[in-house]
């Protein structure tokens, strides 16, 4: 392929990504609500009441202090959702549940292999506060311990993490997240329990620190600057000098 037709395609593509971007296809966008998202499981037993929007969590219902929780404490100051609603489904879902495990002769529910991946939130710079998310997915049955630990030692401070959030599939993903400080002597680990893995998966991470450059780029690109310089110096004082002597003589004609 063509340098020029590389670009033209290279060009194309770019545009095709930009234009579903603003404008009137804005109107269209589709949204979705999931309000009372239901999970019963008989582990524990364990409950969840959650509301998504667009994929992302709104609130759970804490089933032991009966109270709502929002994702982020502003949606509570513009909504309210009274955790009782929750508390009942939750009870029905149970009830259901109960009824179901006797039909199916009580076969447990397969487990799935969840898949695990690490990322900073914002790009690294050494020193500057940031956080990591570990994102666990493919999670069947919503039984699951995700844990960090930092040079090996397991972190309880600055961690959070969401609900089960839904996928197509009934299996769910979820986020863990902890607030830390890059630096070079520390590494990191998200450690994911679940019954679909043989042992507990560790995910690392750890900042990337560039490789030390080495020095030779550098003193090349100053060894030819420099003696483009000087060529540069001299060839100017050539001309400037044969200026000078054919310039002298033509446009400023001495006294005959
Ligand atoms: C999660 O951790 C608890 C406490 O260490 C343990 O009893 C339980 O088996 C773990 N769950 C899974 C799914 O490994």
């Amino acid at each position: 392929m063509t340098p020029s037709r590389a670009l033209v395609l290279g060009t194309l593509a770019l545009t095709t990504m930009l234009s579903p971007c603003g404008g009137e296809d804005d109107i269209k966008a589709n949204h979705i609500g999931s309000y009372g998202i239901t999970v019963y499981q008989t582990y524990g037993p364990n409950g969840q009441y959650t509301m998504e929007f667009d994929g992302d969590e709104e609130l759970y219902v804490d089933l032991d202090k009966k109270e709502t929780v929002w994702r982020i404490p502003e949606f509570g100051q513009l909504r309210s959702f009274d955790p009782q609603g929750g508390l009942r489904e939750i009870a029905k879902a149970k009830n259901n549940l109960g009824l179901l495990t006797k039909q199916s002769n009580s076969t447990p529910a397969t487990n799935d292999v969840p898949e695990v991946t690490v990322f900073p939130k914002y790009s690294v710079l050494l020193g500057q506060p940031n956080t990591l998310i570990c994102f666990v997915d493919k999670i069947f049955p919503p039984v699951i311990n995700i844990t960090w630990l930092r040079n090996s030692k397991s972190v309880t401070e600055g961690v959070y993490e969401t609900s089960f959030l839904t996928n197509s599939d009934y299996s769910f993903h979820k986020m863990a997240y902890l607030t830390f400080i890059p630096s070079d002597d520390d590494f990191y680990d998200c450690k994911v329990e679940h019954w679909g893995l043989d042992e507990p998966v560790l995910k690392h991470w750890e900042p990337e620190v560039p490789a030390p450059m080495s020095e030779l780029p550098e003193t090349v690109v100053c060894a030819l600057g420099l003696s483009v310089g000087i060529v540069g110096i001299v060839v100017g004082t050539v001309f400037i000098i044969q200026g000078l002597r054919s310039g002298g003589t033509s446009r400023h004609p001495g006294p005959l």
